[in-house]
């Protein structure tokens, strides 16, 4: 028998060494090599499928073999992001904050499965299994068939998942999962990649879908290892701002669907409430127009969402103008920044810059950028964009405008939210059947000197 040597690998991007370092080589961070704790050699190591070691050839898979149909939960919100319902024996992760609501979504995504005909396991960590079903009872769903069971053994799992043969297992938390062959904490790197390892392999080779919950670090990413992220099919982030009530179910990963899609949630007394329209929510806090804000046409996934941009310039009193940047990135706040000096001839040295994105909500196009602009000018020059206006488009290096894609889309979501005026590059799809009046621009010196005189 081989000797058992020992192995490491990076907590952060997964890769793998046969010593220690305190830097790893793979991704450059420090201090994230562990020693790996071998895996057991139980029913988890079986291969997947019974044919072991050969390959099957495409062709030769049969129709029947085609995958059951997804099952729905009645949440829209959630089987959008899902791609369009649960994909059976298909593996999920859902990360979030500490109280965010994770718990509470999964639980009524529990019942609502549960009455759509699938046998559901909810498997609580964290709490007992009374204090599972008094909030089940406080959402109103006392009476849906799902099963509970605190444990967080994963032996005891295991043999509860083989008697019961469940359908759907949710596991709320994977940190606090625990196996026992593995000598370190739970928690630790080494457990939750263990635990998420033998509840995915378990999940695929008996056809059961898994749905495991992760915390995520102050840094936000889902603490444990990265690879838990790689095991799973679908990786799901559950974000929202503490002082706002609604949260943000964001795929960020989707072997069964597109990425970036969203789904957006209302936390309210009796749970969480799906958000039809998040166009209307986004923009219920806004008043007459002002300036510094602007109001962005989005594209969430396969959705429009629009959002406000606001932006306060001021002189500043310290040595280095500060840039405060809340939903957007701030390399890209940056590049704006330095195309407004270097095309268009305004400088912003010596101002503060702050730029937030009104709802805690996150913006990551670069279709935003037009939008950005617009706020930054706007509020340098103390000068409120013309009202019921939205704004779009990519700006470029050289100062031109690019146009971006689904303008129809945008276009439609502002004209159903009551907009009358959209600010747009030229190019792009020719727009019919709307009653919007569209003022397109070729580059930013053009929009600038036609909209703010300047
Ligand atoms: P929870 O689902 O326990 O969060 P997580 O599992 O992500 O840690 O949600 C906790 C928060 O949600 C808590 O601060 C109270 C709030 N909440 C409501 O506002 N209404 C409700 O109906 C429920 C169940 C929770
Ligand atoms: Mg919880």
């Amino acid at each position: 028998m081989a000797k058992a040597t020992k192995s490491f690998s990076c907590t952060a991007c997964g890769a793998s060494f046969n010593k220690w370092s305190g830097r790893c080589d793979g991704c450059g961070a420090w201090n994230t090599i562990v020693e790996d704790t071998p895996l057991s050699t139980g029913p988890a190591s079986k291969s997947l499928g019974n044919k072991r070691g050969s390959g099957i050839l495409l062709t030769d898979l049969s129709t029947e073999e085609a995958p059951p149909p997804r099952t729905h939960s009645g949440m829209d919100e959630l089987d959008r992001v899902l791609g369009g319902g649960l994909v059976p024996a298909s593996a999920i992760l859902v990360g979030g904050d500490p109280g965010i609501g994770k718990s509470t979504l999964l639980l009524q995504a529990a019942a609502r499965f549960s009455q759509a005909g699938l046998k559901t396991l909810y498997v609580s960590g964290e709490e007992a299994s009374a204090q599972v079903r008094m909030r089940a009872r406080r959402l109103g769903l006392g009476d849906a068939p799902v099963q509970l069971a605190a444990a967080t053994n994963l032996r005891d799992i295991l043999t509860t998942l083989e008697t019961e043969q469940p359908q759907l297992v949710i596991i709320d938390s994977i940190q606090t999962m625990w196996a026992d062959n593995v000598e370190s904490a739970p928690g630790s790197v080494s457990q939750v990649r263990a635990a998420a390892h033998e509840l995915t392999s378990f999940a695929k080779r008996k056809g059961v879908s898994v749905i495991l919950v992760g915390h995520v670090t102050k840094d936000g990413q889902i603490a444990g290892p990265r690879v838990v992220e790689h095991m799973v099919d679908t990786v799901l982030y559950f974000e929202g701002e503490r002082g706002h009530q609604f949260r943000i179910l964001r795929a960020v990963k989707n072997r069964f669907g597109p990425a970036d899609e969203i789904g957006v949630f209302e936390m309210t007394g009796s749970g969480l409430a799906e958000v039809t329209n998040p166009s209307a929510l986004f923009l219920s806090e806004r008043g007459e127009p002002s300036p510094g804000s602007v109001v962005f046409s989005g594209i969430e996934g396969t959705r429009p969402v629009l959002v406000e941009f606001q932006a306060l310039v001021a002189p500043s009193p310290h040595a280095q103008a500060r840039r405060s940047v809340v939903g957007w990135d701030g390399g890209r706040l940056a590049m704006i920044l330095a195309v407004l000096e270097a095309r268009c001839g305004i400088p912003f040295a010596g101002l503060d810059v702050y730029l937030n994105v009104a709802g805690g909500m996150k913006v990551q196009e670069p279709a935003a950028d037009l939008a950005v602009a617009a706020a930054l000018l706007s509020a340098r020059e103390d000068a409120a964009l013309p009202a019921e206006c939205v704004v779009f488009g990519e700006i470029s290096l050289s100062g031109a405008l690019r146009p971006v894609g689904q303008t129809e889309n945008r276009l439609k979501e502002a004209q159903k939210l009551g907009f009358s005026t959209a600010i747009a590059p030229t190019g792009g799809k020719a727009v019919g059947g709307n009653s919007l009046s569209l003022r397109q621009f070729g580059d930013l010196t053009e929009f600038v000197g036609d909209i703010f005189g300047a």
